[in-house]
């Protein structure tokens, strides 16, 4: 590996070059210390009653996740393996939650088995399943109903609820039923769970959902005289990823949401509030670098060929977004003084479509240089295609404390290889002539 390094890099790109040329590219980097910075502006914004719960499907790598369990953060698992993941970085099961809307039965039973603070039942077929392995093991199972809600959060591209979703039970038809769902056997009903939309930059967004959800718990509670010890609210606090985007503006939220939690609790002291969060908390500290590989001009636009696309960035590639646009990337190996120059950045599939940059001004490119894409942490290692071509997923790289830890080693041929199996098909070898 040839990395270009220019004697003007400011600290941060120096200490990505380094890491890059240590382990590898593509990479995704982590600035440990904006993980827990903004991880702590989020719960400086909250008051002491709410807790909040990590969501691992942001981003699962168990170094992140043990980095946020050791400041205090608990974890929101949607399957057995980030369950498993969540245990082994120190979280407890009364700090779990489960959720998701196909859980297997073995995941179910080992989430009963384990006493998590609450499986966060999608459906009523849910609910019956779960409380016949409670029957089965002879336990009392804690879970939680997630509501689908009459109600969308303004201000989100990406809505869960408030719309037909696989997700939870309709609103009216939970309040209802709640009655039958309080009689099912081996089953203690904690609560209620609402997530409803993702990417939210409006605080005052986010706080009319909350109220939103606090009053289907209020009136679920006086309906049918329950003492619940659990409300979710979910979140969906986002990040700017683009030019015309603001961020969220911490202070308002921590406004309107002081007073609203504090009012909640002084009713409901014992009733463990819940917000879920992933992007907010691992976006912006998240990192990919990549290696220019190539640069050519076709049809009179410029490409730079990368050795990362969307089979490694899928997020910055816009799949699953509802506005293609480009993340914020820089060209750390340029000199201060370099010019500016349009750009199409490509990854290395035989794909029109793996384009992580259209028309993108960057200081001038050249080949081995380290373009960093921002904004990476949420997502991109998680909901990419990393296995088209066969490429496999890239290395994962923390920098903490000055010091750069290898926290997910990149996939060799021999990984992809050994997964797949050469069976014996008893096949004669073609005559050659
Ligand atoms: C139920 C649930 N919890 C947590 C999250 C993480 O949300 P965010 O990306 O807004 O942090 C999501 C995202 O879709 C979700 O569906």
């Amino acid at each position: 590996m040839k990395f270009n390094i220019k004697n003007n890099m400011n600290d941060k790109n120096l200490q990505f070059t380094a890491a890059v040329k240590k382990y590898g590219t593509p990479a995704y980097l982590y600035q440990g210390e904006e993980i827990i910075k903004n991880y702590e502006s989020l719960t400086n914004a909250l008051p002491k009653c709410v807790d909040v719960f990590y969501a691992l499907k942001v981003n699962p790598n168990i170094s992140l996740v043990k980095l946020l369990r050791s400041h205090g953060a608990c974890t929101e698992v949607c399957s057995i393996t980030e369950m498993e993941i969540a245990l082994k970085a120190g979280s407890t099961p009364q700090d779990i939650v489960y959720l998701g809307p196909c859980k297997k039965d073995y995941e179910l039973k080992r989430a009963v088995e384990l006493d998590i603070f609450a499986i966060v039942i999608e459906s009523e077929i849910e609910l019956s399943r779960v409380s016949k392995f409670a029957q089965e093991l002879d336990k009392t199972v804690n879970v939680a109903i997630r509501l689908n809600p009459d109600f969308s959060a303004d201000g989100s591209p990406w809505k869960m609820g408030g719309r037909p979703t696989q997700f939870g039970i309709d609103e009216k038809h939970a309040i209802e039923n709640f009655g039958k769902y309080l009689k099912v056997p081996n089953v203690n009903i904690r609560g209620i769970h609402v997530y409803n939309g993702t990417s939210i930059l409006d605080a005052k967004s986010v706080y009319e959902n909350t109220k939103y959800i606090l009053n289907i718990f209020d009136i679920i509670t006086k309906k049918y005289n329950t003492n619940f010890t659990m409300v979710d609210v979910g979140g969906g606090m986002g990040i700017p990823y683009f030019q015309n985007q603001t961020v969220l503006d911490i202070k308002e939220f921590e406004e309107l949401m002081v007073p609203l939690f504090e009012d909640f609790n002084s009713k409901y002291p014992n009733t463990r509030i819940i917000m879920e969060s992933g992007r907010f908390i691992l976006g912006t500290a998240g990192y990919m670098a990549v290696e220019v590989n190539n640069i050519k001009v076709n049809h009179e636009k410029t490409f730079i060929v990368t050795d990362g696309g969307t089979n490694c960035h899928s997020a910055a590639a816009g799949s699953g977004r509802v506005v293609k646009r480009n993340f914020p990337m820089e060209n750390i190996s340029a000199n201060e003084d370099s010019p500016i120059n349009e750009y199409q950045v490509s990854g290395p599939l035989c794909s029109p479509d793996d384009i992580i940059g259209r028309n993108i001004k960057l200081k001038e490119v050249n080949v081995s240089d380290i373009l960093i894409i921002k904004s990476s942490g949420a997502y991109g290692p998680s909901s990419s295609p990393g296995l088209f071509h066969s490429h496999g997923f890239p290395a994962e790289i923390l920098l903490y404390k000055g010091e750069s830890h290898l926290i997910r080693r990149k996939d060799t041929s021999e990984d992809i290889i050994n997964m797949q199996i050469l069976v014996d098909l008893n096949i004669q070898e073609p005559i050659l002539n």
